[in-house]
């Protein structure tokens, strides 16, 4: 009796790097991701969008708004989309001692794992913020490679739908990983015009994880 816990099972990483801000392919493939929600009247909004068009995409959750809004975190994964680690505070984890990152993608795993009953199998840090050793480790220790971009429109600055559009099929090509946050109104106003004119280029969109399975593919 008592003692210590058992050790946590090795997670299986995905990938075989520490980070990746897009992935090397020359297949006609991207990944469109999500930041900071799940939003009670955007992110429903989005999900529609994306379901008339039949197009996948992963969201990065801040674990208080997945707690708050467990319906939508149900509804992005029964819709076939990919939940990926946004921490739960949301804070600049470059900063932060090993022990509070640690809590912060621990309580965040625990939290969409409780909503959805699906593990999170990357990250990307708040800001972008974080320093290699703690891309190392926390690949090592969770399994999560972090997950950066290639395409940030800055639509948080709120630049207008069309501005976000054109920033983003300009700047997307295969392999690309795009940036947007779908606690903005008009960063869904910015969508069907976005995803429509990608696909009409070819371009495919796959979750974070089948996009990492093409690296180094093509
Ligand atoms: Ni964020």
């Amino acid at each position: 009796m008592g003692g210590a816990p058992a050790p946590q099972p090795l997670p299986t990483s995905v990938g075989n790097k520490d980070s990746y801000s897009r992935v090397a392919t020359g297949l006609p493939f991207i990944a469109l991701t999500f930041d900071d929600g799940p939003h009670p009247q955007h992110t429903p909004r989005l999900l529609d969008i994306l379901k008339q068009r039949n197009v996948k995409a992963t969201f990065y959750v801040v674990a208080t708004n997945a707690r708050r809004y467990p319906e939508i975190m149900r509804r992005i994964v029964a819709e076939g989309h990919e939940i990926g680690n946004h921490t739960v505070t949301h804070g600049n984890l470059a900063k932060m001692s090993e022990a509070g990152v640690r809590q912060e993608l621990t309580a965040a795993h625990e939290a969409i794992v409780a909503t959805t009953g699906v593990a999170p199998r990357t990250m990307r840090p708040p800001y972008g913020a974080i320093t290699a050793s703690q891309k190392a480790w926390i690949r090592h220790d969770f399994g999560y490679p972090t997950i950066m971009w290639s395409v940030d429109p800055e639509d948080w600055k709120k630049p207008g739908a069309s501005v976000v559009t054109s920033r983003l099929v300009s700047g997307a090509t295969p392999g690309g990983i795009l940036l947007v946050h779908d606690i903005h109104s008009s960063t869904i106003d910015a969508m069907p015009s976005t995803v429509d004119q990608l696909l009409g280029r070819g371009l495919k969109f796959v979750t974070v994880t089948q996009l990492i399975a093409m690296d180094g593919r093509g």
